[in-house]
């Protein structure tokens, strides 16, 4: 089977156009967040797998930019532990919208009178019929069964109700408006700017048979998701933390078949991401940074350079796209199919409702 006739690699390469598409129609994203705002609310976020590594990112966005008490948590979490405070407002990320946790998570929610709002693939699906509003993430089909257009998009989608929701002072407003209006054009330059360097990445990484992800912030969540892919796609060991907390007792794993794979953005993580590769090399690890620090990705045979110009708050969502791409070649690579991951499905039905 040739490279392009896998799904998962042209899902990837279709995140530029996605972006655009939910940028286009942000009025609806603007009219349910007027609809569901309440005052002094506390915003859930949940989702299973990648949707709740969606749910991870976009809270860090809510919390950290646009000042919302919002948290994320597994749907079954939500199932287990409901929050007794109100009012709430809960966002349910699936991108089929029959995921059991997601969607018995939802009902009980709508049984404890908390506004929901799906975030999902297809309106029609029961998580999109039954809760109280609903929001498209404008993907049409995913034919992959791991997710990745379905990721960035869902992740979006709920920044952008964030963003909506926030009461963010106009000038902030604008200045995270200008940013995001870019993610199209910029998400095309990575799309193109880092497959190469994936696929060599992925080459190079065929030695290594265990791999840790590291990244701080938001990037820690797209790390959470660049680890499952590769988990999914090549039945690869991977462990995923925020960056310094590789010292306190990860280091013991560090020898020379193990791939650290660390997101170093141009920011106040800088320095210390840098002393930490240093170290992590000289024990014998493969660090592979994605960056966009010529300093850093110079320093190192196995790199991804970022392009310049990239708002530092776009970064962790579009570090996620080199991470899908290295999955993919790695796991083909390996001989493997990424389409369809074996022990898989594109969701998961179980009795829930307990
Ligand atoms: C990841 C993946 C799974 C799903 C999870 C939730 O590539 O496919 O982790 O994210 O099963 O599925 P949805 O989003 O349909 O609820």
């Amino acid at each position: 089977m040739h490279v392009n006739d896998f799904h998962m690699i042209n899902e990837v390469r279709e995140q530029a156009n996605v972006f655009a598409r939910i940028l286009q129609n942000r009025t609806l994203i603007a009219n349910v967040a007027r609809e569901v705002s309440v005052r002094n609310p506390r915003y859930y976020a949940i989702g299973c797998g990648s949707s709740y590594y969606a749910s991870i990112i976009s809270v860090f966005y809510h919390e950290h930019l646009f000042s919302l008490d919002s948290r994320a948590v597994p749907s079954s979490e939500f199932i287990w532990y409901p929050p007794s405070l109100n009012p709430l407002v809960l966002m349910a990320l699936s991108r089929s919208g029959r995921t059991s946790e997601t969607l018995e998570a939802t009902r009980r929610a709508k049984k404890m009178h908390i506004s929901t709002v799906a975030v999902t693939a297809d309106p029609s699906n029961p998580m999109g019929k039954e809760c109280d509003y609903c929001l498209d993430i404008g993907i049409g089909e995913e034919k992959s069964v791991v997710m990745t257009k379905s990721f960035t998009a869902s992740t979006l989608v709920s920044i952008l109700l964030g963003f909506e929701l926030s009461k963010l002072p106009s000038a902030n407003r604008k200045e995270f408006n200008d940013e995001l209006v870019q993610l199209p054009t910029i998400g095309d330059r990575v799309i193109r700017g880092v497959e190469d360097q994936a696929r060599t990445t992925a080459e190079n990484m065929k030695r290594l048979n265990r791999f840790i992800y590291l990244g701080s912030g938001a990037s820690y969540g797209a790390c959470l998701e660049g680890a499952l892919k590769l988990r999914e796609t090549s039945y690869t060991a991977c462990e995923v933390y925020h960056i310094p907390e590789i010292r306190h007792g990860p280091f013991a794993l560090l020898e020379n078949d193990v791939g650290v794979i660390v997101i170093v953005p141009d920011d106040k993580t800088l320095n210390q991401s840098q002393m930490l590769l240093k170290e992590m090399a000289s024990k014998g690890a493969t660090v592979i940074p994605i960056s966009n620090v010529s300093a850093i990705t110079e320093s190192y045979k196995n790199s991804i350079r970022m392009p310049d110009g990239i708002p530092a708050n776009l970064m962790p969502l579009l570090s996620v796209i080199p991470m899908q791409m290295v999955a993919f070649y790695y796991a083909v690579g390996r001989g493997l199919n990424p389409d369809l991951p074996r022990n898989l499905t594109k969701f998961v039905t179980t009795e829930f409702d307990q």
